[in-house]
């Protein structure tokens, strides 16, 4: 998605790195009261030094939900992260995005006029309303406001069990219901059409106890998906051909490499990595697990980390006395739109505040925001 980041001027192009810290702190002194800035884990050092809190996306989204006093949120993560605080948030609070320009490439794999496409599509060959959709968080607003309009829910990593349950019945979700706010109660669906990330969801769907002859990987180019009707009729999971480009990179030889150094070695990934190489892997889950795993691993444990490297290397800092963390992917590649947050920008949004200018505002319109808070606010019941 094309999104326009104006050039900063060169007082943030051309200052060092210290001067600009210096600029953050005293702005970040200024604002005290009313600024918080928030970083997801994937954020550069440098950024997420700065934040009043960190977390992943999940955790982010409820800190969000919570802030009652804050006037503005300076959120240092992508696009989407972004736009899910400004809809949990209440009118008063204005969320930032130091660059506009910080998207997801996964989250860009599935839009509305797609979703709708074929959600369309499967109505003429099975009952929709058995089909509960499901948007993983990395998704845009105007998804999640569908999401919610068809009774669905919004999932994040750390969560998508538990709503998958809910999604199809099979206990342990909550009383949350699909149509309207929680709290109505309507009959689970039969099937998930789950996007835009077709791993988290088989990976899901596996950890559930279903097999590969329960999912069909739905095509948005390609008329109904690319599916037969059979397909649709036998599926219980219809995941969007989407990926993330920075874990769909990790491979079995990877874990092969890693575990013929290191026969004792641990391999964390996250769910976004592919099916064959979570199978491989010793333990999965969100960046907030991979960090609860990694601290709680035995001293002196060699372990090898299948996920974006800042968060890897951060680990590595961290544990370095006793223990070993390396990332799972000898050649790593960065997320680079998270990548795109840096201090110049940081200093650039926050120096407006003190200003009086607000910069990057992420405002969701009313009634996207309406549909998109049910569907989120689905999710923070069932999780
Ligand atoms: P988490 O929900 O684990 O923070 O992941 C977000 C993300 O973008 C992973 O690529
Ligand atoms: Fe999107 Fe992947 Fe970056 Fe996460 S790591 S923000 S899913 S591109």
């Amino acid at each position: 998605m094309i999104r326009l980041q104006t050039p900063l001027p060169d007082e943030y192009g051309l200052a060092s790195e210290e001067q600009l810290s210096e600029r953050v702190t005293r702005a970040k002194e200024q604002l005290a009261g009313p600024l918080v800035i928030l970083g997801h884990h994937y954020q550069r050092e440098e950024v997420i030094s700065f934040a009043d809190a960190r977390g992943d996306s999940f955790g982010l989204s409820r800190f969000a939900a919570a802030q009652r006093d804050a006037e503005y949120v300076v959120f240092c993560g992508v696009h989407f992260m972004a736009e899910s605080a400004d809809i949990l948030t209440g009118d008063g609070v204005k969320v930032l995005l130091p660059d506009l320009n910080a998207g997801c490439s996964m989250a860009d794999m599935a839009d509305l006029d797609g979703v709708e496409q074929i959600w369309e599509e499967l109505g003429q060959v099975t009952d929709v309303e058995r089909v509960v959709p499901i948007t993983y968080m990395n998704s845009s607003a105007a998804l999640k406001a569908f999401v919610g309009r068809k009774g669905g829910s919004v999932c994040t990593s750390s969560n998508a069990r538990s709503v998958l349950r809910w999604a199809l019945g099979l206990g342990d979700g909550s009383s949350s219901g699909r149509s309207g706010t929680s709290g109505t109660s309507r009959a689970p669906g039969d099937k998930v059409l789950f996007f835009p990330d077709q791993h988290l969801g088989r990976n899901t769907g596996f950890q559930l106890g279903f097999a590969a002859d329960d999912m069909r990987v739905v095509d948005p180019r390609r008329p109904l998906g690319g599916l037969e009707e059979r397909d649709v009729k036998e599926a219980t999971f219809l995941l969007w051909q989407g990926h993330c480009s920075v874990h769909q990179r990790f491979s079995t030889s990877h874990v092969e490499s890693f575990r013929a150094a290191h026969p004792d070695g641990i391999v964390i990934v996250h769910p976004e990595c592919a099916h064959e190489v979570v199978e491989l892997a010793d333990q999965v889950g969100s960046t907030d697990y991979i960090i609860g795993a990694v601290a709680e691993a035995p001293p002196g444990s060699v372990i090898a980390v299948g996920t974006e490297i800042h968060l890897v290397d951060r680990l590595a800092r961290a544990h370095a006395a006793d223990r070993s963390v390396v990332s799972l992917d000898p050649l790593v590649c960065p997320c680079s739109t998270m990548f795109r947050i840096d201090l110049p920008h940081l200093a650039w949004v926050l120096d407006g505040l003190v200003a009086g200018e607000v910069r990057n505002r992420i405002v969701v319109d009313s009634a996207t925001a309406a549909d998109a808070r049910v569907s989120l606010e689905r999710m923070l019941a069932i999780a």
